[in-house]
This record gives structure tokens, sequence and C-alpha cells, in this order.
């Protein structure tokens, strides 16, 4: 049996929001008593889209503290910046060649990202699957928690490690598995219970970050949009009330089913106040550590740069191995 190694990533561009932490951080922190746990902060994915570089700097160090503050433990995982170690870039270039365009061209968040100018789209956003297959497949990693809008990449990351097992006749990687947990994995804008939460959507109100305070969830919570009908229930025609119960079932640790029975009875009002009250609680502690560990800069690149050196130290003679099975001088 393969050893048991998590990996996942998560773009440093704007902060944690609660998608985020929900879908897959929340995951990651518990992954860390049962596994070998390798966490990365994907610069490389990151410029995609553009960016300034002094803002990409600070927010690759603000992630690492926002993660650290969710629970993230410096000592037991290895958090790291992905362009620093090296191997992602160039074993994505390797899996590049192994990756039908047929197989890319199915990908809906290159869809998504790319809009109608699609001709204009950079390469990188196009090939940005196989980066993160890289990114898993580096280390060997067996398993790989994320929010359910990473599926799809997921799969693909399988279909390329079989790909490259096949044409080097060996099972070299193993087919990574990836970890939809719980049953809040896709958090919904609070704008729009159809639109994901996200970092692009130009509105502040659509999603919580993780280093806003009382007032602001508050206020975003009684701005979330909601419907008509009396009592909170979760159905298909009412996306609204399904994502803030879903969101108070995980911030408590409630299931579905637990949280619509407690709320059947309430309206709008009263549910947005309990769970304005749970997420204040839950996220607080969380914020003043963010707060407190986003000063310390200096501590901050030293836990980086010890991650990069444990992550380096793994991925070096897998991409060398990857290197003589391709054939290449060495
Ligand atoms: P990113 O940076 O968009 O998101 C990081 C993680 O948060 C999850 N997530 C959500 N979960 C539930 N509801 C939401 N609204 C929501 N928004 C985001 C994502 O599923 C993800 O788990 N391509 C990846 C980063 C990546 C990666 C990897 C992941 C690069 N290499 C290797 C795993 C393994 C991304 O853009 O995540």
């Amino acid at each position: 049996m393969n050893h048991l190694r998590v990996l996942s990533g998560i773009q440093p561009t704007g902060g944690l929001h609660l998608g985020n932490y929900l879908g897959a951080i929340r995951h990651w922190v518990a992954m860390q008593d049962t596994h070998e746990c390798l966490y990365c902060i994907v610069d490389l994915h990151a410029i995609t889209l553009s960016q300034s570089p002094d803002t990409l700097r600070r927010h690759t160090l603000e992630m690492a503290a926002a993660l650290m503050a969710c629970g993230i433990d410096p000592k037991r995982s290895m958090l790291f910046p992905q362009s620093a170690v090296f191997g992602h870039a160039e074993l994505a270039w390797v899996l590049g060649c192994h990756t039908p365009l047929g197989w890319l061209n199915r990908m809906t968040q290159f869809k998504e990202k790319a809009g109608k100018q699609r001709d204009m789209a950079v390469l990188g956003l196009y090939s940005y699957p196989v980066l993160q297959a890289a990114d898993i497949l580096l280390y060997k990693a067996t398993h790989v928690p994320v929010g359910e809008d990473q599926k799809q990449h997921l799969e693909l990351a399988r279909d390329i490690a079989g790909a490259f097992n096949r044409a080097c006749g060996e099972e070299f990687f193993p087919l990574p598995e990836p970890l939809i947990l719980g049953e809040t994995t896709r958090v919904m804008s609070l704008r729009d219970g159809r639109a994901k939460m996200s970092k692009s959507d130009p509105s502040e109100y659509s999603r919580i970050h993780l280093d806003d305070d009382a007032d602001t969830i508050a206020l975003k919570i009684r701005k979330a949009k909601s419907d008509m009908i009396e009592g909170m229930s979760i159905s298909e025609d009412r996306p609204e009330a399904a994502n803030l119960l879903g969101i108070y079932a995980a911030i408590t640790g409630r299931t579905l089913r637990q949280a619509q029975e407690e709320c059947q009875a309430m309206n709008f009002s009263s549910f947005k106040a309990l769970l304005t009250e749970a997420l204040v609680a839950h996220l607080t502690p969380i914020r003043e550590k963010l707060l407190a560990i986003r000063e310390d800069t200096a501590s901050l690149h030293a836990i980086l740069n010890e991650g990069i050196e444990r992550a380096q130290a793994i991925a070096r003679p897998h991409l060398k191995e990857v290197y003589r099975l391709t054939g290449f001088y060495a």
C-alpha cells in the first residue's frame, strides 16, 4: 500500500473566505492528525490572471498567516509557496506532454475564467490543470482534500497520472484520491445562491473573509439575499436558504438535517441573527490569531523556508526518477 500523503493548494489571491474554509481548509486541519500533509500556496497558478508583484508577495505571506490561524501547524505539516520548490513547473512540462488537448478542452473552469474572449486567454490559464496535477504527483500524494469545484481538475490529475504510468510501463504515480468532505462542499455567494462564493466576485457582500470583524459579518449576513417563503428549509427552489443553512450546519458541527429541524420555524431575520452569532463565535478566535501572526513576518519567513526545504527533499528524487524514466540525460 502507498504511504498516505496529503497535498492540497490554495491561490494567494486575496484573503481566505468562508468557502475556502468550510470547503477545504477545515479538512486540511483535521487531516494533520492522520496523514503526512503538504499545503502549498500556489503562486504559479495565481499569475494565470494578472497580478502585481508586490501584491502577490504580500498575499503569499498573508495566506500563510491565515492558514496557520485556521490551525495548520507548520511543525506537523509542510507549508510552502509553490514557486520556491523546484520541480512543480518542470514536472508540469513533462506531464503536459502526456495530456491530450481534448482532455483540457473539457475543463469548465477554463471556459468560465476565459469568458467570451477565449482567444485572448493566456496559455497558462489553459494548462493550469496540468500544473495542478504536477503539484500533486510531484510528491506522489495519495489524497487531495478540496471543495467541490476542484472535482474535475482532480479527475484530470488521475487521468494524467495514468497516462504517464502507461507510457513508462510502471505504476510510478499513485492515482490521487480526491477528498470532498462533509455536506457543505460548495459554499455559495451571499448575494446569489446559484453562484459560487469566490474571491473574484466584485461584491464584497458576496463573501465573508476570515478577517472580517463581528460588525462586518453581521452586516453581510443581514444584507444576504433571502426569499419570501415562510420558515427555513432546504430545497432546489430556495438556493439562498439552503446555502445559509449549509453554512450554519458546517460552522456549528451539525448535520444539514439537524440544522433544518432546528431552524424550520424561524423566519429569515431570526435565522440570520442565529447564524451571525454562530459565525462570530467561530471566526473571532481565528481572526485574532490571524491579526497577531500576520504582524510577525520574520517568523512567517522562517516557517515558509522550512516548509520549502522539507517539501524539496521529497520532490527532488521524484523529479529525478521522472527524468530518468523519460530518458533525459542525468
Ligand atoms: P482555490 O484557491 O480557488 O481554493 C482553495 C480551496 O478552497 C475551495 N473552495 C471552495 N469550497 C467550497 N465552496 C466554495 N465557494 C469554495 N471556493 C473555493 C477549493 O475547492 C479549494 O479546495 N486550483 C486550486 C488550487 C490548487 C490545488 C492544487 C488544489 C493548485 N494546485 C493541487 C489541490 C491540489 C484553486 O484554485 O483553489
